[in-house]
């Protein structure tokens, strides 16, 4: 019965959507005469001749509106479609397990942040600095530039000033990542950051904890160093406010100390 309905409203539907001027007498009684069985008769009772016949009588190649060729051809194709997309996920996920490739929703992993396991979501297309930021709420590194131009973003990296900015989180996995956070406490600071709370070394602050990350990575491989070296060792950090000599005075005075 469903059938019949199905059927009967489709060569209804091509009828309706086919302009009168395409519609000829001859054809319309041929497409009558063609359809009747398998209008009443159901699918699965009529000849094979007479499908092979139906596909071609309400053909109408290069005319307007919608045949009913045209029509079962739509709905073959969605339905496909349709199929086709969901067995995409699931061939998708399968690649994915078998081999090793990520996304491109959001996986999990962890990273060992300041000393501890954080777990968390993230599609693989997100940087270190956003995970930090959104996704474990480790506001020290700053979003200025997001290009790998003004250091803000600094974190260290296995001991290595990086620019979280400029890196996948994925590729932080396994690695010891440590922020400003990470480095002291307002009740214990380190060196560095004494150092730049002694010589005022900061106006906004924005740039601060970037400055501070990597003066920290620079004191600690270049114990007395000169102001040169200082000079040279944070060019990848950069301060719009301009307090470079509050900063230089600091951390000549940390990698005096020679330790942070
Ligand atoms: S925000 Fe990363 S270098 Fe500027
Ligand atoms: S203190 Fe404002 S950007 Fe450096």
């Amino acid at each position: 019965m469903k059938d019949l309905q199905f059927t009967t409203k489709v060569f209804l539907r091509s009828r309706a959507l086919r302009p009168k001027t395409v519609l000829n007498f001859s054809l319309q009684s041929r497409t009558a005469a063609l359809c009747w069985p398998m209008m009443f008769g159901g699918h699965a009772a009529a000849p094979a001749q007479t499908k092979g016949n139906m596909s071609s009588c309400t053909d109408s190649p290069g005319g307007p509106g919608v045949s009913r060729r045209g029509f079962l051809k739509g709905v073959g194709v969605s339905t496909a479609a349709t199929g086709l997309l969901a067995a995409v996920k699931p061939l998708a996920e399968a690649a994915q397990n078998e081999s090793g490739l990520l996304g491109p929703g959001e996986f999990s992993l962890t990273l060992q942040v300041n000393g501890q396991s954080r777990p968390l979501k993230v599609e693989p297309r997100v940087t270190l600095l956003d995970a930090l930021r959104n996704r474990l709420d480790v506001t020290g590194p700053k979003k200025v530039c997001d290009r790998g131009t003004c250091g803000a973003c600094t974190v260290l990296l296995d001991g290595k000033p990086v620019y979280s900015c400029s890196m996948l989180a994925v590729e932080a996995q396994g690695r010891a990542v440590t922020t400003v956070e990470g480095l002291g406490t307002p009740e214990k600071m380190n060196a560095v950051q004494a150092a730049f709370v002694k010589h005022d070394a900061q106006q906004c602050g924005f740039c601060t904890p970037g400055f501070v990350t990597a003066a920290t990575a620079f004191v600690r491989n270049h114990p007395n160093a000169s102001v040169d070296q200082i000079c040279a060792g944070l060019g990848g950090n950069l301060c719009r406010c301009g307090t470079y000599a509050g900063m230089l005075l600091a951390v000549a005075d940390a990698a005096k100390k020679g330790a942070a």
